[in-house]
């Protein structure tokens, strides 16, 4: 019989679920068993095969069937091939829950209900970030780039954090606004306008408090004066002096800017990288009029411009900054 040949030639493929030592350890020997004992086994194995075909079917997502989902939002599935386990083991809840069986049913689902195709996306959306992500960043903005924008706007800096998710990019730059405070006699007055698509997030970034992976880029001396650390060093909160003058606000980046003339604004990792570029590029080219004539773009290690953009420049060489032609 089928497993009978299996064990006697020796294969053991599917150790990892027969109690194969149990049987051993009863001293029991595979290659004597009689027909019916074979039958047995045999039994075993099959129920054990279709228990795991119809766990993959029920838990499981293929590439392919994620692909479909990526497709229909117009998202990329270069920036979601890493993080894909995790988005695919939301969606397939999110699909038990509505009882759909195929992605197909699935996307046919979310297109006749709108409320679940909002909280498909919202599910869809990845938090990854930390404090002074890409710390060198930070240096030039601390030493160049913001005192640049100080001595041309003195009244007034307006900064827009797009696609902030739970706020580490923003409290950052708080934290070296603060900083440039303490060696000027008077800064202009700061406006920070944060922005995600992701309601829960911004909840997050107002309650203000990480786990301690999120500063793993922060430097100690920054974590000493504006963070309070919590269950032995596990979790740190954003002191309440950060924390003022920040204008959380939900927003789609496929939608018009918050606002006009900002003299910065932070797109890391979210509209490059995660859309197809159909949307992206006429996103960008919206978020790019919302600069101020010379104002500053910063965008992800990493990430490209969408070609064909126009209007703006490379800032000393560097990758990831730009500032818009006057
Ligand atoms: C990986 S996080 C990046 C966080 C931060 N910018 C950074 O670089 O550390 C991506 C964020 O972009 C947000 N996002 C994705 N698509 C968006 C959209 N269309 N509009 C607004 N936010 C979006 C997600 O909700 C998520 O919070």
């Amino acid at each position: 019989m089928f497993s009978g040949i299996l064990f006697r030639s020796g294969f053991n493929g599917y150790r990892s679920f027969l109690p194969f030592d149990l049987i051993q350890a009863f001293g029991i020997d595979i290659s004597a068993l009689s027909k019916k004992e074979n039958l047995f086994l045999e039994v075993y194995i099959c129920a054990h095969l279709l228990f795991l075909l119809y766990f993959r079917c029920l838990y499981l997502m293929n590439d392919y069937q994620f692909s479909q989902l990526l497709n229909h939002f117009g998202l990329s599935w270069d920036g979601y091939r890493k993080v894909r386990k995790g988005v695919k083991k939301r969606i397939r809840r999110h699909m038990h829950q509505m009882g759909c069986k195929t992605m197909q049913e699935y996307l046919a689902a979310l297109d006749q209900d709108k409320e679940a195709g909002s909280h498909c996306e919202l599910l869809m959306t990845v938090s990854v970030s930390r404090f002074f992500r890409d710390r060198g960043l930070w240096e030039i903005l601390e030493s160049e780039i913001l005192p640049a924008i100080i001595l041309k706007n003195k009244e007034a800096v307006k900064c827009w954090l797009a696609g902030c998710a739970c706020g580490q990019e923003v409290y950052s730059l708080k934290i070296v606004w603060d900083r440039l405070g303490g060696r000027n006699k008077r800064l202009p007055a700061l406006e920070i306008w944060a922005t995600d698509m992701n309601p829960d997030y911004l909840d997050k970034a107002r309650t203000g408090v990480y786990h301690r992976s999120s500063l793993r880029e922060a430097p100690q001396a920054l974590r000493d004066i504006y963070f309070e650390s919590h269950a032995k060093g596990q979790f740190f909160a954003v002191r309440d002096t950060v924390k003022k003058g920040i204008f959380w606000q939900v927003h789609n980046l496929l939608s018009d800017p918050p606002a006009t003339d900002f003299q910065l604004v932070f797109l890391r990792n979210s509209l490059l990288t995660y859309y197809q570029d159909e949307l992206k590029a006429p996103a960008f080219e919206k978020v790019v009029e919302s600069l101020d004539q010379d104002g500053f773009l910063i965008i992800g290690a990493g990430e490209k411009l969408p070609s064909g953009s126009r209007g703006l420049l490379p800032f000393a060489g560097h990758p990831c900054i730009f500032q818009k032609e006057a």
